[in-house]
This record gives structure tokens, sequence and C-alpha cells, in this order.
């Protein structure tokens, strides 16, 4: 408190000593990572000893509520472009800027295009260099139509010059060079994201100790399958994707499992002994029959079961 310091200061002045400073260095880390992006970076001008400690910051969330409430909509217009560059710079900077050895969150919120592509693929590596625990790609939107294509799907070595669009129909062609891995990625989720199904799919099959993945109106994926107990995914969450037709859950280990859409899909869960939670909505006149029959290899082990008729 400011007002404290100052009357200290006055009464007590000889006793106020630095002890902060002389924490040791991962102790000061940690701290700051704990404060938000901005006010971690603040503390650059305390003192010179100070002034490269938040790039250390564990905690990059790239959360821009001021810009975003300013330029709420529409879309666009001037203000919101410059909204986009500045927030892409923002990023850039402080993903340049940072020397610690290890991020463990990574997030980022902001209506951004395909024109920031080459920036975006930037920070996934990033991410990936360091080791990301949790990675949250949130491009927002405006409307189902307005929602963008994006996924810098060259940074797994996927094909290249293949177009955002068609991809997410191609058979990926993987360059293991290009590829260092989310071994550490435990928390990945995609909201607005037209992500590709190869890619998901990669995503749950080479993160070994991903588990949690949830994906939040994302376009082009029809189908998933999270089979194999080498899946190490124990919460899958899959909201309004609205060209989904199938989920297959086989031999996992998930525990807790949510749908919830515009459409009925064909759901198959088989030999899953550790689910218990589950929670669907959908839209159908015969809903509850159907989910009862899809659910049946299962609904004998559920704890919780939350079916919710979507109009
Ligand atoms: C971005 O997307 C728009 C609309 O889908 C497309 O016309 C344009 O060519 C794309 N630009 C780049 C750089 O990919
Ligand atoms: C049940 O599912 C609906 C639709 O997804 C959700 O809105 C609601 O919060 C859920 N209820 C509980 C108790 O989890």
């Amino acid at each position: 408190g400011r007002y404290n310091l100052r009357k200290r200061r006055k009464t007590t002045h000889d006793n106020l000593v630095d002890r902060i400073s002389y924490l040791p260095h991962e102790i000061l880390v940690t701290i700051l990572s704990l404060l938000p992006l901005k006010e971690a970076a603040s503390t650059s001008i305390l003192s010179r000893q100070w002034q490269y400690l938040w790039t250390s910051t564990m905690n990059l969330n790239f959360d821009d509520e001021d810009t975003l409430c300013r330029t709420a909509k529409p879309p666009g217009g001037e203000a919101q472009e410059l909204a986009n560059l500045r927030y892409v710079n923002w990023v850039n900077s402080v993903v340049e800027q940072h020397r610690g050895p290890k991020v463990e969150q990574f997030r980022v919120s902001f209506h951004l295009d395909n024109r920031s592509s080459s920036s975006i693929d930037k920070w996934i590596r990033f991410a990936m260099k360091k080791g990301v625990q949790m990675l949250d790609i949130d491009f927002l939107e405006y409307g189902f139509h307005q929602s963008y294509t994006l996924f810098p799907h060259q940074v797994f070595g996927f094909k290249q010059g293949s177009a955002w669009r068609p991809f997410c129909f191609e058979v990926p062609n993987l360059d293991p060079c290009m590829y260092t891995g989310f071994k550490s990625l435990k928390d990945l989720r995609f909201k607005n994201v037209d992500i590709a199904e190869e890619v998901l799919q990669y995503f749950l099959s080479n993160c070994p100790v991903l588990e949690r993945l949830s994906v939040y109106n994302s376009r082009y994926v029809s189908r998933l399958r999270v089979v194999g107990t080498s899946i190490a995914l124990k919460y899958l969450g899959i909201w309004e994707c609205f060209m989904m037709e199938s989920i297959e859950i086989r031999d996992a280990n998930l525990v807790s499992f949510t749908y919830a859409g515009h459409t009925m899909i064909n759901l198959l869960i088989r030999n899953v002994p550790r689910l218990v939670d589950v929670s669907i909505c959908e839209p159908n006149n015969l809903f509850f029959e159907v989910v009862f029959a899809q659910l049946s290899y299962c609904l004998s082990q559920l704890e919780t079961l939350n079916l919710t008729y979507n109009v």
C-alpha cells in the first residue's frame, strides 16, 4: 500500500530494507509468474536487478481485456485493425524478450485472422520449445460466419503450402525433424479455432501427458477417436463443433466426457472403465432413447450423467 509505505518512511526510515530483492531468483520468478503479465512487466522499472526478471515469467496469459472492451464490435473497422496490430506486437515482443527456460501457461485470446498466421506460428513454436503445460488459444468470434480458419499446421511439419481450409481434409505428411514435441502439455484448449481433425488426433497420440482437451466452435472437425490405453486423456469436452459426426472412445483412460452441440452424433463408448462423468447436450426428439442406447456399455459405472435437450 502506497499510503502505509509513505507513513513508514517518515517514521521508520532506517528500517526500510528491501528484503524481496534478496530472495533467490527462482522464488522471485515464481512470484512474478503469479502476477498478470502487464503487472509483472511493470516491475522492470524497479531497479537494474528487476529490469529483466519478469522476462522469465512462466505464465504468459495474453488476455487483453482493456483493448477487447474498447473494440468490442463490429469487426473489420480501422480501430479493430489497429487493436489487432497492437495485440500481435505485444505478444511478439514478450515472446522475443522471454529469457526463462520454461513456460507453464501460454494463452492468447483475441480476434486474430489469417494475416497474423506467421506470428501465431511463431508463438506455438515458442510454447512448444519452452515445454508448455497449458496451451489455450481463443480467436474469439462475432458469429459463426466470421470465425476464422487458422491453425499453424506447419508447426507440426504438416504439408507445406496447403491452404488452411482444404488442409483440414488432407492426409498429414509429417516431418519428424520439425517437430520437437509437446512433451509436457497437459491441458489443451481451442476456442473458435478451425483446427484440422488430423492435428487434434496428432495431439492426442503424441502428447504423452495430455490430460485435458477442450474444443469449442471448431468448424471442420467431424470425427474424433480416443482409442487405446496409450492415450493419456482424462477429460474431453467438445462444444458447438457443427460438423461433428462421430466420437469414438474405446479402451481409454477417460474419466469425464462432455459433448454439447446442435447435431446428433454417433457416439461409441466401449471399455472405458474409469469413465464416471458424462454430459451430453443435443437436439433430437429421440434424444433420450438414442443416448441411452449409445451409453449402454458404461451406464452402470457412471456417477453423474447430465442430459440436456438442446432446442
Ligand atoms: C485469409 O483468408 C481469406 C478469406 O478466407 C483469404 O481470401 C485470404 O487469401 C487468406 N489470406 C492468407 C494470407 O492466407
Ligand atoms: C448440464 O449440461 C448443460 C448443457 O451442456 C449445462 O448447461 C449444465 O450446466 C449442466 N449441468 C450440470 C449440473 O453440470
